[in-house]
């Protein structure tokens, strides 16, 4: 039984990024208490805001918001952090070498029905200098680190840090991530897709193409079916990418014209894509690798496609067509 400090150790890490590291965990841990409370930890149902993405705040959200932001706050080695729930970005430690971009909760949608949440990190270096948002404006390439915590039957993190994606499990009894899998692999093949096909009228071209030769099945030009899946939860979703493969998209569409993609780039984009890579499998916009992007803004939305390498590039493919 090897414990997350004793990987860390092994994997010859900066002492500062293994530190920095078990705050995030230690984060993971408070939070997963706090969901498993639920009703009783006074934790479900909404706050009376809005964020700046334009969301109606859960509790949750909040929640979990301040607690990392405390926790990051109290670290010497955070300069300043970067939040799904914080309008802008927020300057912490003079001296810190790190900065840390954060989905404190994804999948707020499922608080309420007791269904999958999790949380999304992003490390990136503090460049020198002030706190600003053009600090943050690094490609994926520049992480150190990315991570999530998903608060599922079992609490999980998967953790990559360029040296293969690491998966641990909660120990309940010691309160502390045990390995599980220190090196996580997607399969390049995968007969299992998620996007959320609600949208489907409003998708693009190439993704409208692509996803119905997927349900036309072995009568359509792939030869074979496919299954889908949703969760609802980005980090739910990657995580049934991580343990078993498949593609998962959020792709751009024309529901909300203000608002063509979804997902956000420093919070959500670039640390899955990091973790997905470091499996062995891929991560584009369907135009480029999403972690070559050079971010122009802190709460940037891209659109998503990652997952089995071979079924990515099969997507990828109607994108390039004429
Ligand atoms: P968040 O809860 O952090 O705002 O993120 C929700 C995201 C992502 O986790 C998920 O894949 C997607 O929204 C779900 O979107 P739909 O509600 O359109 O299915
Ligand atoms: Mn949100
Ligand atoms: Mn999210
Ligand atoms: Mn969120």
């Amino acid at each position: 039984m090897q414990r997350l400090r004793e990987t860390l150790s092994l994997q010859g890490l900066p002492s500062e990024l293994q530190q920095l590291i078990l705050t995030l965990a230690d984060c993971g841990v408070e939070i997963s208490q706090l969901v498993r409370g639920g009703a009783l930890a006074g934790v479900l149902g909404v706050a009376d805001s809005e964020n700046v993405q334009g969301e109606t705040q859960k509790k949750l959200d909040i929640i979990a918001n301040d607690l990392i932001k405390d926790k990051l706050g109290a670290n010497p080695l955070v300069k300043g952090i970067a939040s799904e729930e914080e309008t802008d970005v927020v300057a912490a430690n003079t001296d810190g070498q790190y900065l840390v971009c954060f989905d404190p909760l994804d999948g707020s949608s499922n608080i309420d029905i007791n269904s999958l949440v999790g949380t999304i990190f992003s490390v990136l270096p503090a460049p020198q200098g002030e706190v600003n948002e053009a600090a943050f404006m690094q490609p994926g390439t520049n992480q150190p680190c990315a991570c999530y915590i998903l608060y599922g039957p079992a609490t999980v993190m998967a953790l990559t840090t360029g040296q293969g994606t690491q998966m641990y499990s909660l120990d309940p009894a010691s309160n502390e991530f045990v390995l599980v899998d220190e090196q996580v692999t997607v399969p390049a093949q995968t007969g299992e897709f998620a996007i959320n096909m609600s949208n489907q009228r409003f998708w693009q071209a190439p993704m409208q193409d692509y996803i119905a030769d997927l349900i036309s099945g072995k009568e359509g030009p792939r030869g074979r079916n496919f299954n889908m899946r949703w969760i609802a939860a980005m980090v739910g979703d990657v995580h049934r990418v991580l343990s078993r493969g498949g593609l998962f998209t959020y792709p751009q569409d024309t529901k909300n014209p203000d608002k063509p993609f979804k997902l956000r780039l420093m919070y959500e984009a670039n640390p899955m894509s990091f973790l997905v890579e470091q499996a062995g499998g891929k991560a584009s916009t369907g135009y480029e690798r999403i972690m070559a992007i050079e971010p122009e803004q802190i709460h940037q939305r891209v659109a998503v496609i990652l997952g089995s390498a071979d079924e990515v590039d099969t997507c990828l493919g109607y994108h390039s067509k004429g």
